[in-house]
């Protein structure tokens, strides 16, 4: 989608900035917001870069550097923490390489640490895009990577 038709869906007002820049995340390939985006928004809503800027530096689900078109998150809250989220992390660190704040060379994966997902009861989680798995261990976390490969490599 075109840039222009996802600012023209929102009203230009500072309550909106928060869903600007997650369709804009979201429709770019490399899942991150680079700086043409950010003075795009700046200029839409009438603010000022460093405004813009500041609330993407401020939450961990945007990103300024290119990312993996599948962003797995962990969870680095207590509960998760207790349950040893360095299992998780291992698993993943042997299926496809990469530790938290890596991102694969052929940028299918990037790996991120989380506030709380929410599904404390269910821990050890990890959200990939939007779709949360939980009560991991190493084949389910398997699974799911092995899953998305092969979708990947079928497209
Ligand atoms: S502490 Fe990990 S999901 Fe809540």
């Amino acid at each position: 989608m075109d840039k222009d038709e996802i600012l023209n869906r929102f009203e230009p007002q500072q309550d909106n900035l928060l869903n600007i820049l997650h369709e804009l995340q979201n429709n770019n390939p490399n899942n991150f917001l680079p700086t043409e985006d950010l003075k795009l928004v700046a200029k839409y809503l009438n603010t000022s870069y460093s405004a813009v800027y500041g609330v993407v530096k401020y939450y961990t689900m945007f990103s300024l550097k290119p990312r993996g078109k599948y962003v797995i998150r962990l969870c680095k809250s207590p509960v998760c923490h207790m349950i040893d989220t360095n299992i998780v992390l291992q698993e993943i660190k042997n299926n496809i390489d990469i530790g938290l704040g890596e991102t694969t060379n052929d940028l299918l994966f990037s790996v991120e640490s989380s506030e709380c997902l929410g599904r404390c009861a269910e821990a050890p989680v990890m959200m990939v895009n939007e779709k949360i798995h939980k009560e991991l261990d190493s084949i389910k976390i398997s699974n799911v990577l092995d899953s998305i490969k092969l979708n990947e490599q079928n497209k």
